[in-house]
């Protein structure tokens, strides 16, 4: 019930508002933002790596409205690419983007965002790294897959997200599930109407599964984004059906949360990647983090409570 309504607000100038000036906020906030700085998130990475852990590095950022937003959002990922150098950490440690960080719902926006985010992508594979694209609403997904196949003709280890919950994602799997691919399956983080998504979790868990399937029995390298113990159980299940080892897909979770099953998975030898947010425009990437767990509402609200 309250999920849908956090969903809500994540789009609302005013709650962003109130939510940042609220004490207890970057209390809270930290728990899922590694920083908000490059400086802050580099010794993250390094424990991250230290503790045999991969990473994606996600600079938060979304919905911007002027294209000056969208070279910003460009330079931000060059400046930490540049960052990473030192670090040599290689495909340890990739990116994620949100294309409406880089002006896809501009004026022109989609050569807005393909101009933007290949310069990314050209200095990561430098690095001997890539990008994954995230997925966001259902809207931007046609602009965002045409992008990927765009960039995959010169960077063919460029990754996609697809969502469990949309209706259109196994026609997606199947199309992505080809060799070379690199496919992030999560189950759906946005606010979606009922003509293009399930609404039901033992749906959207059941749609999750079918599409692990297609992924696994697949020629590409499926990315399996999740925190549920079962679906990370049925994933180990049917990897081993599909004849798959262990370094032939990966488990990837979000920074903050379960993270003694991070360490667990990669103890058992699977390769773990962390996603890991940081930056100063979180409002966004925060408010899906309060809607997928109500209990962390609770928190947050006692937290600006007992300030
Ligand atoms: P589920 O929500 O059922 O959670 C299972 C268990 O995990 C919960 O019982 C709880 O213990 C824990 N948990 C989950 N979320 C939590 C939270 N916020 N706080 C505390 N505990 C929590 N979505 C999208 O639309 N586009 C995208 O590009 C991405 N990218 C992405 C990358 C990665 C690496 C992950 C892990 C997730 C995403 N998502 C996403 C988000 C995804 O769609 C989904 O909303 C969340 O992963 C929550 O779903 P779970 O599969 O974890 O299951």
């Amino acid at each position: 019930m309250l999920g849908p309504v956090i969903l809500a607000a994540s789009r609302s100038d005013r709650m962003r508002r109130f939510v940042s000036a609220a004490p207890g906020t970057k209390q809270v906030v930290a728990r899922f933002i590694a920083g908000e700085t490059v400086d802050q998130v580099v010794p993250v990475i390094e424990d991250a790596a230290a503790k045999g852990l991969e990473v994606t590095l996600d600079v938060v950022g979304e919905d911007i409205t002027t294209r000056e937003q969208a070279f910003a959002a460009r330079d931000a990922y060059l400046e930490l690419i540049d960052r990473l150098k030192g670090l040599e950490l290689g495909a340890r440690a990739e990116m994620s983007v949100k294309l409406s960080m880089f002006g896809q719902a501009l004026e022109g926006g989609h050569e807005l965002a393909l101009a933007n985010v290949r310069p990314v992508v050209e200095a990561a594979a430098e690095i001997g790294t890539t990008v994954t694209l995230d997925a966001e609403d259902h809207t931007t997904l046609d602009s965002m897959f045409a992008i990927h196949e765009e960039l995959r003709k010169d960077f063919p280890q460029t990754g996609c997200v697809i969502q469990a919950y949309l209706f259109r994602t196994e026609d997606d799997a199947r199309r992505l599930a080809a060799s070379g691919s690199r496919v992030r399956i999560v189950k759906g983080a946005y606010k979606e109407p009922a003509s293009v998504a399930y609404q039901d979790k033992a749906e959207i868990d059941k749609a999750y599964v079918r599409v692990l399937k297609i992924l696994l029995e697949g020629e590409g390298y499926p990315m399996i984004g999740s925190h549920d113990p079962r679906l990370i159980a049925v994933t180990q299940e049917l990897a081993r059906r599909a004849g798959r080892k262990l370094d032939e897909y990966e488990f990837q979770m979000l920074y903050g949360i379960r993270s003694e099953e991070h360490l667990r998975l990669a103890a058992e030898g699977h390769r773990m990647r962390v996603y890991t947010a940081y930056g100063t425009d979180w409002y966004g990437y925060f408010m899906r983090r309060l809607a997928e767990k109500p209990a962390n509402l609770l928190f947050f609200v006692r937290s600006m409570i007992t300030k």
